[in-house]
């Protein structure tokens, strides 16, 4: 008791150390960007980047993600509004137009509170060659629409490959001004690694589900082409035992599908893929 200890003394010696690195160890500007002051509003459900397809029953929300562990194999998923329609993809190489292949998928609806999914489907392609574009259809039978993504090359050690990362999106002015940005960019980003929080549609009263959809439509432009590697945050629990819904991640759990069986996990929120020279 009384005396100066010894452990206190490096430790204060040692954060002056860092505190005198910090002042010289200056990271340097990437980005001109200043967040203002000020929260973006939400873009009002009639905005453009919400529009609905044209076309009865035609395919929204379409979004794919790694189908597998290695990069040969896509989720393709993509929502119908009138009624269950197709659960086929239909999908051929670039340079390979003759050879159309097909897979079929599932179809899923889900319920909360007082809202009511539209026809959700999931199906997986697999066997793709690495590093070759694919054209894919989805709709078949009413309104059908296409789309296509790039494979990526065979995973090693020093495949050069650009990933971006996005999290937190949300679906204000700001968020699409992050998307914009994240297309715009030269370094072409193929694949996004997703960290969290998609839609927010949990800050609306009632965790309004159709926030779920706009989101959908909103991201399509980019996710229909390139896989979005999906992580859940804390916004995706939908967790409101208050209103009956005591299930958590519905929302998200219904609409992301993630290959986690691939990796050997017994759950969705938990698995691993690689990609590339990730
Ligand atoms: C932020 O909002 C306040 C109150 O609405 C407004 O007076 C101010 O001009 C806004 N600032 C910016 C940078 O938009
Ligand atoms: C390309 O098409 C030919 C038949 O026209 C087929 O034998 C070959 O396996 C196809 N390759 C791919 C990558 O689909
Ligand atoms: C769900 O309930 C809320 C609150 O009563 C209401 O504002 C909303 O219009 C309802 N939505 C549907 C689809 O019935
Ligand atoms: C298609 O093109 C890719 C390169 O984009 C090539 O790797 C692949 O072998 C080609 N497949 C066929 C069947 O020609
Ligand atoms: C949509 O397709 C289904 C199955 O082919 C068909 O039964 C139905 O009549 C079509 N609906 C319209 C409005 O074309
Ligand atoms: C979203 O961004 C796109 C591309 O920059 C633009 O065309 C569109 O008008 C924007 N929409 C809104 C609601 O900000």
């Amino acid at each position: 008791m009384g005396f100066m200890r010894w452990d206190f003394v490096v430790l204060v010696l040692v954060l002056l150390i860092l505190s005198v690195a910090a002042e010289f160890c200056y990271g340097g500007r990437t980005s001109s960007f200043v967040r203002t002051a000020n929260l973006s509003l939400d873009m009002p459900v009639d905005s453009d980047v919400f529009l609905v397809p044209p076309g009865y029953n035609a395919p929204q929300q379409v979004h794919i993600t790694q189908g597998d562990h290695v990069g040969k194999g896509v989720i393709v998923s993509w929502v119908t509004p009138d009624e269950p329609g197709s659960n086929t993809v239909i999908y051929w190489a670039e340079n390979n137009t003759t050879l159309k292949k097909q897979d079929d998928g599932i179809v899923l609806t889900y319920n909360y509170f007082n809202y009511t999914s539209g026809y959700i489907h999931h199906c997986t392609i697999k066997g793709l060659e690495f590093d070759t574009k694919y054209y894919y259809e989805v709709g078949i039978g009413n309104t059908t629409r296409q789309f296509w993504f790039i494979t990526p090359p065979e995973v090693g050690p020093d495949v050069p490959y650009t990933f971006g990362l996005i999290g937190d999106l949300g679906q204000t002015y700001d968020s699409n001004r992050t998307l914009t940005h994240y297309e715009l960019n030269p370094a072409k980003g193929k694949t996004v690694l997703f960290v969290g929080d998609l839609s927010y549609a949990d800050d609306y009263p009632f965790h309004d589900n159709i926030r779920w959809d706009t989101w959908g439509r909103f991201t399509e432009r980019n996710v229909a082409y390139q896989p979005w590697i999906w992580t859940a945050g804390n916004h995706e629990l939908d967790f409101d035992p208050e209103i009956g819904e005591s299930i958590p991640f519905k929302p998200y759990e219904n609409r992301y599908h993630v290959p986690y069986e691939a990796s050997y996990s017994t759950s969705p929120f938990w698995y691993s893929i690689k990609r590339a020279s990730a």
